[in-house]
């Protein structure tokens, strides 16, 4: 089997060496796009008017797939960092209910190819309206980098696995700096929360890289869940977007069905199919929302069903309530999401092998659908 190297490790899988490039790739955004000593959002040549900005009044963000759960991840971080409400929608059903735009709607369209059918689609039909589009794409001179009035480029490298690892994470680190820039030019930011973001965002690479450290960890997790007939994920507020592409992950890379839910909503119904061989993963970092999930743990545990618990380090109560617990390190709520879809993707890679799939290239599935 042909392997390649990086940093004297060596990969099998193109899967898990794009995982192993993202403190880079995150490092490479940084670098580019903030400006710690100003603490300002940086976009280059960004040649749209801070009055066309200012106007905006409504912004919808569109995507397909992993680029949709960004979208979706993008619309609490406009509301937490710029306080401005959104709306998330699937591409091509934006496009297919000829959504209604005018010239002063922001389309922000995701995509990591650029190339995806849905999306180009949804892209027309905003510029159509006057809309002003936005792409966030790590494909230059796509045709949706070429249709858009302004492109933010992911710069993460050719991403050549199946599953999207480290543009999703480039996507949600763009999202996260771009709605601080729309709250400081529309000048709607959350201070304390902008302050935050500028103080965290150049920790993320090296608690990146101590996580990626953690491998043999998730490697025995995958042996434990492996068997699963299904994996039941469910987050609040900036984990619900996370539970969803966790479980895309899961489905994709293993063909275990993973279904992902906003944490309360799985009360209201889903929670009928949690059977003995369905565990459920929480994502519940120590933050506001933690004492409703750990209600929800209990509950679990007391149908004597089983829970994996990505939380922050340091929640120790976990280790007596939870079957197994992934600690991740301490960060800002915002960021949380950034770094425990890490961990999801390394064992949505083991369980692949363990399941004797090949991770870089699941069956019937292509990377982008034109
Ligand atoms: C699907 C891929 O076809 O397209 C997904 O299987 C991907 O992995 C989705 O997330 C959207 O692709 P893109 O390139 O528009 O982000």
């Amino acid at each position: 089997m042909k392997k390649t190297k990086k940093n004297n490790i060596e990969f099998f899988h193109k899967m898990i060496k794009e995982i192993y490039e993202q403190p880079e790739v995150v490092q490479r955004i940084i670098d580019e796009h903030i400006d710690m000593k100003n603490k300002r959002v940086l976009f280059k040549d960004f040649a749209i008017s801070p009055k066309r900005i200012s106007g905006i009044k409504r912004f919808i963000l569109v995507g397909c797939g992993t680029s949709y759960h960004a979208a979706l991840l993008g619309k609490y971080f406009l509301a937490s960092c710029a306080g401005i409400e959104s709306e998330a929608e699937y591409a091509d059903e934006f496009a297919g209910r000829k959504a209604r735009v005018d010239k002063d709607t922001l389309v922000i369209a995701i995509s990591q190819s650029g190339k995806t059918g849905d999306e180009i689609k949804a892209a027309r039909a905003a510029k159509k309206q006057k809309a002003l589009v936005i792409a966030i794409t790590n494909g230059i001179d796509s045709p949706l980098d070429r249709l858009s009035d302004y492109t933010i480029f992911n710069q993460a490298g050719q991403e050549q696995a199946l599953a999207a690892t480290k543009t999703f994470t480039s996507q949600i680190l763009l999202l996260a700096a771009f709605a601080v820039f729309i709250g400081q030019n529309k000048k709607t930011a959350n201070t304390k929360i902008c302050s935050q973001f500028f103080k965290e965002i150049g920790q993320l690479p090296k608690k990146i890289a101590g996580i990626l450290k953690q491998n043999v960890h998730f490697e025995i997790l995958a042996n434990k869940y492996c068997k699963s007939e299904g994996l039941l994920v469910l987050g609040k507020g900036f984990q619900f977007p996370l539970a969803l592409e966790a479980a895309l992950k899961i489905k994709e890379s293993t063909y275990i069905h993973g279904e992902g839910f906003a944490a309360s909503e799985f009360l209201h119904g889903p929670l009928a199919i949690c059977n003995k061989n369905m565990p459920c993963l929480f994502f519940a970092p120590r933050d506001e929302c933690f004492k409703e999930l750990k209600a929800i743990i209990k509950r679990i545990k007391s149908l004597k069903r089983k829970a994996l618990v990505f939380s922050s380090a340091g929640n120790r109560q976990l280790l007596k309530l939870a079957d197994d617990v992934v600690f991740l390190p301490k960060t800002i709520d915002i960021f949380f999401p950034l770094l425990a879809i890490i961990p999801l993707q390394i064992l949505a890679f083991h369980i692949a092998l363990l399941r004797g799939v090949n991770p870089d290239k699941p069956r019937y599935l292509n990377k982008f659908v034109g």
